[in-house]
């Protein structure tokens, strides 16, 4: 039987190994109850016997006593920053120099292989955190500091300690002293988890995971930095020189850090020469939003380093690296006006017109508000300096006001303080009224396909091209037809003529001649496309494709009731609802019997049994990261077997599919007893 001494260093490796593979390797290696168990064995030990408490004890990850304020820490090797690259010539400007500094450029010239006088080197993803410098002796983490002015930084290893991939004590054979250098963060799904939480909890929200990473690092309070879920990643070393094995080249280095159990870039390469540097900068780019946190760049090094050694440094940024920035996601700009715009179905959508900015790659003018109430939360007034976000291909949206820049009536300025937004009462654009259930936070527009608004976006819905894709009615085209009253309804798409066409803007006998080929080209289609175009609400791209599939017919479809239409893999009592009331409305009918008059027509089949599918009909929710399907693959699986995917769980939840990370909604599964697969088991499930 071994003593408590014994017993506790036993249960810290064994837990510290399971925290690994769960954070860093995001392999699971025990049930979270066992592991639970594992650390209140060694709590309990700890409470029992104080003198066994050790600075590398993973219960010291929960967090202390509250700090009076933070101690400084002089870094013994300064934390430098990076010079930046921004374009192509800056990254082969950035090659050339350091060809030239280490004696490469001479082969070039006398026309010697190229390739076989390219410098390799180490890249790796630039992390959007904080930098930290965590010390290690003999193997133990023994402080953790900021960068601070680069020089002097504060001292948060209390902090640092709960940030669980920090590994307390190294694995392997680590120097007897080293700085690892590096940065901590926020995973994407992590912010917007704590924002929901800070929401409901009615505080303040972050702006973005890096700002929620500052903010949950400089704690006095490390019980709060714990329960914030941070990552580290390491991108080096203070000190080369003083790595035991002492490696020859940053990747060798790096895969030494790995195998003492840091973190670092699952995507790190080595390249060659400038090709090779852009080249993995354009894959990175393309990877980016697909990545389970945000980086703004890539950060390149020369590979070897007596290469390093040999480049050094010109005054506070390596010669040998260069951060070669993505366009930026975010920036600042004003808010000239905040306009109203009314959608296919009325909902009434607040947008602030900018001043130009240039973000993620493009000009931006407007970004959406989303609705009132994210207005109000927002505190979005005309005049504010406002942080914009465009994110991949993601509409712009505003993300937060910069309090301090809001101007301020005083007595030099005339400025007028600017109200609170608030909707409109009456539709900006037919002025009917406007309606809010209590329970949704979205506005509509009561005008139905009486406001010009709504017909249009109808229309321009219509015409998609998922719908009926009649190619050419577009934006400007269907503005005219419908501000002339030349197009009240879909049906009067198919009754255009040459005459009617003859007066419009930018449209030539050409065009005339194309469109109208367009449109009879589309006549033909199909049930499931018919039904999309409709518009009915709550009836995506997929619902009527199962409706399509189910009824087979559209009169079939519009003679059912709520009852037969819940049959319907993806139809619960909201949708079922939405299609009934759709062709309980004569004027619907009305312009359905026109289409089809028209000759608008599609192949008519019988009513098919529902297919049996074990997803069919089955509400999953999805939560945490899972190895190697996307959040939207997995819902596509699921969808497209007749399964539906919720956001939260409830007792009419039937499976919990769960990845690495996975927080409250595991928790809550567990409580409810409901079903909880992992990828594998999910897998298994879609292929039976
Ligand atoms: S190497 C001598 N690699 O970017 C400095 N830095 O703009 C060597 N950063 O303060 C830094 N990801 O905190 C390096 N993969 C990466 C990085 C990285 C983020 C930060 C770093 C530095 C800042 C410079």
């Amino acid at each position: 039987m071994p003593g408590p001494a014994e017993r506790a260093a036993f249960l810290r490796g064994e837990i510290e190994h399971h925290n690994h593979a769960y954070y860093v390797l995001d392999a699971p290696t025990i049930p979270d109850a066992a592991y639970d168990a594992l650390f209140r064995e060694l709590q309990d030990i700890e409470t029992r016997h104080p003198e066994l408490c050790t600075a590398d004890s993973p219960t010291t990850r929960v967090g202390g006593k509250p700090l009076p304020q933070f101690a400084q820490v002089a870094h013994a090797v300064p934390m430098l920053s990076l010079n930046n690259a921004f374009t192509e010539e800056d990254v082969v400007a950035f090659d050339r120099r350091c060809r030239e500094a280490v004696g490469l450029n001479a082969g070039l010239t006398e026309g010697l292989n190229a390739d076989q006088h390219e410098i390799d080197y180490a890249v790796e993803p630039k992390f959007d955190g904080l930098a930290i410098s965590l010390r290690y002796e003999d193997g133990v983490f023994v402080q953790g500091a900021t960068r601070g002015d680069g020089s002097t930084g504060e001292d948060v290893t209390q902090n640092l300690r709960t940030v669980r991939t920090i590994p307390l004590r190294l694995t392997g054979r680590p120097p007897a002293l080293i700085e690892v250098r590096g940065e901590v963060l926020m995973f994407r799904q992590d912010f917007e988890n704590l924002n929901a939480r800070q929401r409901q909890a009615g505080e303040k929200e972050f702006v973005n995971p890096r700002n929620a990473a500052a903010g949950s690092l400089r704690q006095l309070d490390s019980r709060v930095t714990a329960a914030r879920s941070l990552r580290f990643f390491a991108y080096g070393v203070a000190d080369t020189t003083t790595v035991s094995l002492a490696p020859t080249f940053q990747g060798e280095l790096m895969q030494l850090l790995a195998d003492w159990g840091v973190p670092v870039a699952n995507e790190r390469e080595i390249v060659s020469g400038a090709r090779g540097l852009l080249d993995y900068y354009r894959r990175l780019g393309e990877m980016r939003d697909r990545m389970p946190y945000d980086i703004d760049g890539v950060v390149y090094k020369v590979d070897s380093l007596a290469w390093q050694g040999k480049l050094g440094f010109v005054s506070r940024a390596p010669r040998f690296a260069i951060a070669h920035k993505f366009p930026a996601q975010e920036a600042l700009t004003t808010v000239e006006a905040i306009e109203v715009q009314v959608g296919r179905t009325g909902a009434l959508t607040p947008v602030a017109r900018l001043a130009p900015v240039f973000v993620g790659g493009v000009t931006v003018t407007n970004a959406t508000l989303h609705n009132e109430d994210e207005v109000r939360r927002k505190d979005v007034r005309v005049g504010d300096t406002v942080i914009v976000r465009r994110a991949g291909d993601v509409i712009p949206e505003v993300v937060a006001v910069v309090a301090e820049r809001r101007p301020r009536r005083d007595l030099f300025s005339d400025d007028a303080l600017q109200p609170p937004f608030a909707l409109p009462t009456t539709c900006p654009v037919c002025g009917a009224v406007i309606e809010k259930p209590a329970d949704e936070a979205i506005a509509r527009c009561t005008g139905g396909l009486f406001c010009p608004a709504q017909r249009k976006q109808s229309l321009l819905h219509f015409a998609s091209r998922r719908a009926l894709d009649i190619e050419g009615l577009g934006d400007k085209l269907v503005e005219q037809l419908v501000d002339q009253d030349i197009v009240k309804t879909p049906a009067d798409v198919f009754v255009l003529d040459a005459a009617c066409l003859a007066n419009l803007d930018r449209m030539a006998e050409k065009s005339a001649t194309n469109l109208l080929a367009a449109i009879d080209k589309r006549r033909a289609t199909t049930l499931a496309r018919f039904i999309f175009a409709l518009g009915i609400r709550n009836v995506g791209e997929a619902t009527a494709k199962d409706l399509a599939r189910q009824f087979g017919n559209l009169d079939t479809l519009m003679a059912a009731d709520e009852s037969r239409l819940q049959q319907v893999p993806d139809v619960g009592p909201v949708v079922a609802a939405s299609i009934v009331r759709f062709f309980a409305e004569p004027h619907n009918v009305a312009v359905i019997a026109q289409l089809r008059a028209a000759g608008v027509h599609w192949p008519e089949g019988e009513p098919s049994a529902a297919v049996a599918s074990p997803l069919s009909g089955k509400t999953f929710v999805l939560t945490g990261t899972l190895p190697t399907l996307t959040r939207e693959a997995a819902k596509e699986l699921i969808e497209e077997r007749g399964g539906k995917v919720a956001g939260s769980v409830s007792k009419k939840t039937d499976f919990v599919v769960a990845g690495s990370e996975a927080g409250s909604k595991l928790d809550k599964a567990r409580q409810l007893g409901v079903t909880i697969l992992d990828e594998t088991q999910f897998l298994e499930l879609i292929r039976s």
